[in-house]
C-alpha cells in the first residue's frame, strides 16, 4: 500500500483551480473540479514548466506555454506539442478536526491509458 503525505486542506485549492505542493522532493498540482480532487506532477513533459499555473477545463489542466491539455486521470497528453503523460498520484481526503485534508500518494501510480475513476 502507498504511503501518503498530507499537502493542503481543500479550502487551500480553489474550486476550479490548482495548488502547487511538494510530494517527498517533487512538485505536484492538486487540483479541484467538478470530478473531484486529483493529483498530476507540475512538470510539464514538453517543457518542464508548471502545470498548476495553467487552466483547469473539465477532467483536464491545460499548459500555459504551448497549450497541452493533460487528462487529471491518467496524466496522458490530449494534444501536441506534448506526446509524453505526466505523473499522476493518487489522492484521498481525510476529515480531521472539521477540516477536509489532502493526501497524496508518495510515489506516482503507473501510467494507464484507461481512465480511473476517483477514489
Ligand atoms: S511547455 Fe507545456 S506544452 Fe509546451
Amino acid at each position: 500500500m502507498s504511503e501518503f503525505v498530507r499537502v493542503a486542506t481543500l479550502d487551500q485549492v480553489p474550486f476550479g483551480g490548482s495548488l502547487k505542493v511538494t510530494v517527498g522532493n517533487r512538485p505536484v498540482a492538486v487540483v479541484n473540479c467538478d470530478e473531484g480532487v486529483f493529483a498530476i506532477s507540475d512538470l510539464c513533459s514538453h517543457a518542464d514548466v508548471s502545470l498548476s499555473e495553467g487552466e483547469v477545463l473539465d477532467c483536464t489542466i491545460e499548459c500555459w506555454l504551448h497549450g497541452s491539455q493533460f487528462s487529471l486521470r491518467t496524466g496522458a497528453p490530449l494534444g501536441p506539442p506534448a506526446i509524453t503523460p505526466v505523473p499522476t498520484y493518487e489522492v484521498r481526503l481525510i476529515e480531521l478536526d472539521g477540516r477536509t485534508h489532502i493526501e497524496v500518494a508518495l510515489e506516482p501510480r503507473p501510467f494507464s491509458p484507461e481512465e480511473r475513476p476517483q477514489s
